[in-house]
């Protein structure tokens, strides 16, 4: 767990982890913020006020938003924060921290493809399910020799365009997949039809990030046209049944990004069992040492480690990484064939 989201991290050194590790190079707006809060006890008292698992910066920061808080400097901010601390606070007590970024289907779409379909979607962790429509989008992939790719749905360009930098042997696909029936799970599903739930979407996205901004919009249009169906519950519960559910003659994909880090260890380990027992393919796109076994391949290859960023996601499936992606979906590095680990495990797991 990092130190942000860590409860049993004094909320200083929350705040202090959260602008040196997450907002430096993301956002000077919240890297001010976290880094003020950090050295000022007035502000860390009232933010104490909440129980430890409500402190985290991106949710205190996200409901200030919410309520209307504006973008500049931490003075400001603490002063605007001491006169609204009621309606913040209600907010992080009701409200949890579930950004949902299209984009990251730019990294999933390649190994999508990969399977052989059609497929039926299962996404844990859904949030408003806005990544269960990777074939309802555009994306534009830029080689590193410069040139683009683009891939549109089989009904025409999208109004989601998504980008993304690639590197390594990507498979990019001619065409989309065939997607046959979606579904999600997730503690507290969000809807993409309620304008409160939307304002709340838009709220979690960080101050800088306008295109990421826009493309929310777009995205909600995408997704209210047909809204895939969201299960509320834990995913480790829900998930066999949902399984039971996908229409035979389907491949079964479930997958997850920006998810695992919220389960317990225990908790993570019985849903790898359980992607190992059922009759799925399971596409994971998360950080480095969260799905159980996947780093661990990896450092079959230490020159990657040594090149990784430390904020790298690891794609896997079925628990074998085949690709280091940026955590947004903005860039994906596919591991090399010479990477005697991925060949092998690449040849094995995807029909191509
Ligand atoms: C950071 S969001 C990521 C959403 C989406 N996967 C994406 O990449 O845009 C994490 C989501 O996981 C959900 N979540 C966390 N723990 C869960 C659990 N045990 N069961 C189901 N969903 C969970 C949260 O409610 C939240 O919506």
């Amino acid at each position: 767990m990092r130190a942000s989201t860590d409860p049993l991290v004094p909320t200083a050194e929350r705040y202090r982890a959260f602008a040196e590790v997450e907002a430096r190079g993301m956002s000077a707006c919240y890297e001010a913020w976290a880094a003020g809060v950090a050295a000022d006890p007035a502000t860390v008292a009232l933010i104490d006020q909440l129980p430890a698992v409500k402190r985290q910066p991106n949710l205190v920061f996200s409901a200030a938003r919410l309520h209307g808080a504006s973008v500049g400097k931490y003075p400001e901010f603490a002063a605007w924060l001491r006169e609204h601390w009621t309606d913040v606070a209600a907010t992080c007590l009701t409200h949890a921290t579930q950004t949902n970024e299209p984009g990251r289907c730019a990294v999933l779409l390649p190994a999508l493809a990969a399977l052989a379909g059609p497929l039926a979607l299962i996404e844990v962790g859904a949030s408003a399910g806005l990544c269960l429509h990777p074939d309802r989008y555009s994306y534009r992939y830029r080689l590193a020799d410069g040139s683009e790719r683009m891939l549109h749905p089989f009904d025409g360009p999208s109004p989601v365009v998504l980008d993304c930098d690639v590197t390594g042997p990507v498979p990019l696909p001619e065409r989309m997949p065939e997607i046959v029936w979606r579904a999600g799970i997730d503690l507290h599903p969000l809807d993409v039809s309620s304008e409160t739930d939307v304002a709340w979407l838009d709220a979690l996205i960080w101050p800088e990030h306008d295109d990421r901004r826009a493309r929310l919009g777009a995205a909600v249009a995408v997704a209210r046209r047909e809204p895939a169906p969201i299960v509320s519950g834990d995913l480790g519960e829900q998930i066999e049944a949902l399984v039971a559910r996908a229409p035979a003659g389907a491949t079964v994909v479930v997958f997850h990004t920006a998810v695992l880090a919220y389960l317990n260890e225990a908790d993570r380990n019985r849903f790898a069992e359980q992607m190992t027992r059922l009759p799925v393919r399971w596409l994971s796109n998360e950080g480095q040492s969260v799905v159980p076994g996947v780093l661990e391949r990896l450092a079959e290859v230490p020159a990657l480690l040594d090149h990784m960023p430390a904020s790298a996601f690891i794609l896997a499936l079925d628990g074998e990484p085949i690709a280091l992606t940026q955590p947004h979906g903005r860039s994906l590095h596919w591991l090399a064939p010479e990477d005697e680990c991925h060949n092998r495990r690449f040849n094995r797991t995807l029909l191509l």
